[in-house]
């Protein structure tokens, strides 16, 4: 007989929200439910996402008897607390990164989480792409030479206007960094992953270059849930302590250098993350937002390798979920990550096979935790500063 499908919920209603829950039906599970930030806005976002129920709070949410696996998708602080609760009413969690806004809390949560022997996993789910797998490929196999330089940048420009405002700026809510937290974070995974290069040690400079901004915080997607529940008042102007920019110089463990630039205040630059690893015969290069390709240089000519299952590395090839010519994006590598993360749930209930190399899992993310304590140190000492493993 079948197994019953997995019974999921979603804490939050938001943008992340939407991509869990999409991700969730893709998967197969029974989403049972979602909450906000009151039952009002929870009751709301059960309508506009199709659920017969809302939860009034995330704590309900997280402990209920009707729920195998929680999504926390909520802003930043109150990851831990719901994560941590929702492990210990023995569920399955999906927590959205960054998993604490203080390492110490971060560690704390990935120790519970191992002693209960529930999966865990964090969405750094830019490793789901296609192409971002095929680099990772290359790098792994020694194709390129060894790494000697690992850089990029993460720009977006949501937020480069005095007006613009969201909860992430404050850093009760979001955590005391914001723009590498929120986004440098994505990057530094995924370079370390496609590499397996660590970086060790770092140099930073973050700089908030609109030191108040006026209005009120919004959700990050207008026409999705509000973000906090607080009413939006006329004019509300935040003193901001949170970065807008972030640079780092770096080494890994394994002898590279690198450099990175993260910002939310490029104009023009939606979601650019961009990467490019430079080895001894060949270079690779992603860009998210064309995701459809990768770049392949070389002393002997440079190439821009489509994505095309048939000419793609098993892992590359198994994420390519369309045939060549119909383009894959953000929204699949969600489905591909949700996916792994259930079949690894229920191994016979068949997600089916898997990348191979695992989903993104509390490690990581705590792992990034730290990375983003050392950037903000570097910066407020000026100095070289060592990531602790
Ligand atoms: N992995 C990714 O690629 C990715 C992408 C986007 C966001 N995120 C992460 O997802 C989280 C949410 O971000 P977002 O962009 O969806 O924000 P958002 O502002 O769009 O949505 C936040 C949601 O949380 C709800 N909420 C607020 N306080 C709550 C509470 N106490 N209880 C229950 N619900 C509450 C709000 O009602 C809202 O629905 C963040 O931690 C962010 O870092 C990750």
């Amino acid at each position: 007989m079948a197994e019953s499908p997995l019974r999921v919920a979603i804490a939050g209603a938001g943008m992340a929200a939407r991509l869990h829950l999409d991700a969730a039906r893709r998967a197969g599970a029974r989403v049972v439910g979602v909450c906000a930030s009151t039952p009002e806005r929870g009751k709301q976002a059960a309508v506009r996402f199709g659920l017969d129920r809302s939860f009034d709070s995330a704590e309900e949410l997280a402990t209920s008897d009707e729920v195998d696996v929680v999504h926390v998708c909520t802003p930043n602080a109150s990851h831990r607390r719901l994560a941590e609760l929702a492990l210990l009413a023995g569920k399955h969690v999906i927590c959205e990164k960054p998993l604490a806004t203080t390492s110490d809390e971060a560690d704390a949560l990935l120790e519970l989480a191992r002693d209960s022997g529930l999966i865990t996993a964090v969405p750094f789910i830019y490793r789901y792409h296609p192409m971002a797998a095929e680099a990772r490929a290359r790098v792994r196999s020694g194709s390129i030479g060894p790494v000697r330089l690992i850089h990029g940048h993460y720009l977006q420009d949501w937020l480069s206007g005095p007006g613009d405002n969201n909860w992430r700026v404050d850093p009760g809510l979001g955590g005391a960094s914001r723009a590498f937290a929120d986004i440098g974070s994505h990057w530094c995974d995924l370079v370390e992953w496609v590499t397996g290069h660590r970086i060790d040690k770092l140099i930073a400079m973050v700089h908030t270059v609109l030191p108040v901004r006026e209005g009120a915080a919004r959700g990050t997607f207008s026409g999705l849930d509000d973000a906090t529940g607080a009413e939006p008042t006329v004019s509300t102007e935040t003193t901001v302590t949170t970065e807008d920019t972030a640079h780092l110089l770096f080494s890994t463990d394994l002898g590279a250098s690198g450099a990175l630039t993260v910002s939310q205040v490029s104009p023009g630059r939606k979601n650019r993350l961009w990467f490019e690893v430079d080895g001894g015969s060949a270079s690779v290069a992603f860009d998210q937002e064309n995701p459809e390709s990768l770049f392949v240089g070389s002393r002997t000519g440079n190439a821009k390798l489509l994505r095309d299952p048939a000419l793609l590395s098993p892992q590359a090839a198994y994420l390519s979920v369309l045939p060549a010519g119909h383009p894959m994006g953000y929204a699949d590598c969600f489905a591909a990550f949700v996916g792994e993360v259930y079949a690894a749930i229920r191994p016979t209930a068949n997600q089916g096979t898997s990348t191979g190399y695992g989903y993104p899992t509390f490690d990581d993310a705590a792992r990034t935790v730290r990375l983003t304590e050392a950037v903000l140190r570097s910066a407020r000492s000026r100095s070289w500063t060592e990531v602790p493993r």
